[in-house]
């Protein structure tokens, strides 16, 4: 169920696209489910900006039913009747409560079919259980005879500590044939899927439950305090694995990792590091301090010194990167290069053992092995409507200050004397100078001491 609006995240965006780990929080639900089920066998149920959460998540390969208007989750399931009509059994699941795993979905199901029952439900025995659904039992492990949303329950009610997880299995055949007695005599005139446990019980039709070992598993994300709460949990278990797969990550309560980043054994994250999106580093590589990396392919023994900036960047073994490097798209950085401090890179690639250590703006450009760029050198590769490759063969010296217009080549290892402005290709082997001769007036200035004016 991913089609209701959110309205107590007071955002413009749907609930269910908001992320933790960074990702959302239906694709950390689509993940555990189609963990367990075929994706085509997965039917999200998308209404508020439907389009949007289906564009999110459509590589997955799941289904998609249209809840339109959405009028709660019992709701959702009458919307879905059509899809369920073919399945002896469905899993339910909520869109919003992302740390779900597949192992207690697992767990339901086996429950459930063993029970034979016609609608288990997963539920969770909460310290606080503010803001959830009650179960009502006869007595400890009976049957469910209800679940009593909390604004509707007595205050006896609201001390019972076994919730509603809002993860379901029903035998499909019972919940079709009683959906439609579902009401919405309710403080949001909606229909409540939690409604069907009293309905099927009504039917005589068998209700259980089952506690899940781990509750934080099913807790949801109805506020931003929620949503920040679920983030946090994610990423220190993010760390936490990490670190027992032979990562040492120093004060892991100041790094941000998401959920698919992959960190290879004897690589150090210093504090206060963001390793985002799908990036990847090697071994025995070490991340220093304020650096943010993302989508990034980072091969072993690398070291990226403070405060790093990287985006789909490719950085090969033994690199060193940094301090204040920025790395843009399409940057890819050879083996034992190194790219220094205020350095930017954008759709460029650098060959084995080249340095470029400051101050310098390297943009459409394809450099060799060897090559040398000296401090300030910037390709324009801009003319203020096209962009232009800059080419530097192996073994190039770019003196520093250098400004090579693009599109230019330097041939294999061809000198460019420091604060030449290059507009035209240089040979291989060649020195280019671009700039004005030096000019020097010896005893200038006693000479102009000695007329006591300021004229030249
Ligand atoms: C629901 C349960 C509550 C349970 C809690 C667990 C109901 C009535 N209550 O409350 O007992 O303790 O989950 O987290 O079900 N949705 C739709 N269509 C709708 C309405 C909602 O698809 O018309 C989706 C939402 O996008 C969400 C999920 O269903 O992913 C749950 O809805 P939400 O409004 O968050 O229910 P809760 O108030 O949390
Ligand atoms: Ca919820």
């Amino acid at each position: 169920m991913a089609a209701g609006k959110g309205t107590r995240l007071k955002s413009k965006h749907p609930k269910v696209l908001h992320q933790v780990g960074g990702k959302p929080l239906l694709a950390h639900v689509i993940a555990a489910g189609t963990q367990v089920v075929a994706p085509a066998d997965v039917y999200v149920i998308i209404g508020h900006e439907a389009e949007l959460v289906r564009q999110a998540v459509a590589q997955s390969g799941v289904q998609f039913v249209l809840q339109e208007p959405q009028r709660g989750t019992g709701h959702a399931l009458m919307c879905a009747a059509s899809n369920l009509a073919g399945y002896d059994h469905v899993i339910v699941l909520s869109g919003d409560a992302p740390l779900i795993s597949a192992e207690t979905i697992r767990r339901l199901r086996d429950f459930h079919l063993q029970k034979k029952a016609a609608m288990t439900i997963l539920s969770a025995k909460l310290d606080d259980p503010t803001g959830y659904g009650r179960l009502i039992r006869k007595a400890e492990g009976a049957e469910v005879q209800a679940v009593v949303e909390e604004k509707s329950c007595t205050p006896t009610q609201r001390k019972l500590r076994e919730i509603n997880s809002g993860f379901y299995a029903f035998a499909v055949k019972p919940l079709l044939e009683n959906l439609q007695n579902l009401k919405t005599e309710n403080p949001h005139a909606e229909y409540y899927l939690t409604d069907m446990a009293a309905v099927l019980r009504k039917a005589k039709q068998r209700v259980v439950a089952t506690a899940t070992d781990n509750p934080s598993e099913i807790l949801g994300s109805n506020t931003r305090a929620e949503l920040v709460d679920l983030d946090s949990k994610m990423r220190r278990e993010k760390c936490a694995r990490l670190m027992a797969e032979g990562v040492t990550i120093f004060f892991p309560e100041t790094c941000v990792i998401d959920s698919d980043v992959e960190v290879g054994a004897d690589t150090t994250i210093e504090p206060f590091v963001q390793l985002v999106g799908k990036t990847r580093i090697g071994t025995d590589c070490r991340v220093r301090s304020y650096s943010v990396i993302q989508n990034s392919e980072i091969e072993d023994e690398v070291l990226i010194r403070t405060g790093c900036i990287l985006d789909g960047a490719r950085v090969a073994q033994g690199a060193v990167l940094g301090p204040y490097s920025h790395l843009r798209p399409g940057s890819d950085i050879g083996e034992g290069a190194h790219v220094g401090n205020f350095v930017e890179t954008k759709k460029v690639r650098i060959g084995k053992g080249s340095k470029a250590n400051h101050l310098t703006y390297l943009g459409d450009a394809e450099i060799g092995a060897g090559v040398n760029i000296g401090a300030g050198t910037i390709t324009c590769n801009y003319d203020g409507v096209h962009k232009h490759m800059t080419t530097i063969e192996d073994g190039v010296f770019v003196g520093s200050d250098s400004t090579l217009v693009a599109p230019v080549k330097l041939g294999k290892g061809a000198y460019v004397g420091a604060a030449s402005c290059i507009t035209e290709d240089v040979p291989p082997e060649s020195l280019a100078l671009g700039r004005s001769k030096q000019i020097v007036k010896e005893g200038w200035v006693k000479q102009k001491r000695a007329r006591g004016t300021t004229e030249g």
